[in-house]
């Protein structure tokens, strides 16, 4: 395997990389600076914009994980993804994992967050390139932030932008990371990722962009001008993607679509009471108003980017009680991987210097 991992200086990407330098595999890393990437990873100098650029980065290319920087403006996010999707075509790549970044609701929405990550999957799924499409909740390490790590040590509080009542099924990196390996790694059922879904609650249906009049035709696929390789049968290599019988049809051209997820799906309150536990102290968590949490971002990522992010926040409040729920048993058997309690990933965390 020749992997290819877009996004490899940033924190998801990073980890994901890094697992697969240390697992042994030859990965290089797509980076405009070249700065941030984890050891072992041979950067590959270019831009997501430039077609060219992403081009030469998947010369001989066999396997790719994809996450999409922090970019929300809908043209921007299609050309990206059209740069992406055509190299891998070109690269005959065999296997190709794009992680959404967040899940993606059940149904169209106006927010482009979402709407762009749906419709990069079903132009990717479209493209012909065998692709597993990996819809994560928030992350754990969003609460390594300062701002977050920081009142948790010095007031006992946990603030975070979600309501306290949602149930989440936070997810480390960590387990980004080797659920990502076992993406690229496991063989589909019968040789084909194409049509099927196997997320693990609420409504699985698999997205089409083209259900939504907000969504800017652009990103609608266009599968004739992508036509790639022939997906080949590769049922002699052992266990088998979905294999547990929890993958279910979708829409043809999708590739596969799974709902990643932590081992522990908890409320805000069982949040903070597993912290408590952890720390020795008491802990409550509070809902961070969501003005509040945007001012904050603005001020770190300037006022799009944050309106951006704060958006899927505002979704989640007002419609998303159940996005970030899970079956993590199924989630483990389908990718044959364990999960961190969240107790174990609390406890590993360095939460005083993060505090600083
Ligand atoms: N679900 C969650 O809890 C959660 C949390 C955080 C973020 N997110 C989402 O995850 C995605 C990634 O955000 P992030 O903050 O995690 O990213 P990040 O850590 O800042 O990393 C961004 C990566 O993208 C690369 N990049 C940026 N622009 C690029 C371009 N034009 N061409 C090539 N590479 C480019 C950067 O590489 P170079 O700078 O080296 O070029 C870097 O590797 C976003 O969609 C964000 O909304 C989700």
């Amino acid at each position: 395997m020749d992997i290819l991992v877009i996004g490899a200086s940033g924190a998801q990407g990073g980890a994901v990389a890094r697992r697969l330098a240390d697992s042994g595999h030859a990965v290089r890393g797509l980076t405009r600076s070249g700065a941030g990437l984890p050891p072992g990873v041979t950067p590959v100098a270019g831009d997501l914009a430039d077609a060219a650029a992403v081009r030469a980065a998947f010369d001989g290319v066999t396997h790719a994980s994809v996450v999409l920087p922090m970019v929300f403006e809908p043209s921007t996010v299609d050309a990206y993804v059209r740069n992406i999707a055509e190299a891998a075509v070109a690269a005959g790549v065999r296997r190709l994992v794009y992680n959404t970044a967040n899940r993606i609701p059940p149904v169209p929405t106006s927010v482009a967050a979402f709407e762009t990550r749906r419709a990069a999957a079903s132009l990717l799924g479209a493209s012909g390139v065998p692709t597993v499409v990996l819809r994560p909740p928030v992350y754990l390490d969003n609460l390594c932030a300062r701002w977050v790590a920081g009142p948790l040590v010095h007031e006992g509080v946990l603030r975070y932008p979600l309501p306290a009542d949602l149930p989440v099924s936070w997810l480390s990196h960590a387990d980004l990371a080797n659920a990502t390996v076992a993406a690229l790694t496991l063989p589909f059922p019968n040789g084909s990722p194409a049509g099927r879904t196997a997320a693990s609650s609420g409504d699985s249906t698999a997205p089409t962009p083209t259900q939504d009049p907000q969504v800017s035709p652009a990103l609608t696929p266009r599968a004739p001008s992508l036509s790639g390789p022939t997906i080949t049968s590769r049922t002699d290599e052992g266990p088998t993607l979905g294999s547990n019988g929890s993958a279910s049809p979708s829409h043809p051209g999708e590739g596969l679509t799974l709902d990643l997820g932590g081992a522990d799906v908890v409320t805000g309150d069982e949040l903070a009471a597993a912290f408590s536990v952890a720390l020795g102290r008491p802990v409550r968590y509070v809902a961070q108003d969501l003005d509040e949490f945007e001012a904050g971002l603005t001020h770190a990522l300037g006022a799009p980017t944050a309106a951006g992010v704060v958006s899927t926040y505002r979704w989640i409040a007002e419609h998303g009680h159940d996005l970030y729920d899970l079956d993590p048993a199924a989630l483990e058997k389908t990718l044959e991987i364990r999960l961190t309690p969240l107790s174990t990933w609390i406890a590993a965390q360095p939460w005083t210097e993060l505090a600083r």
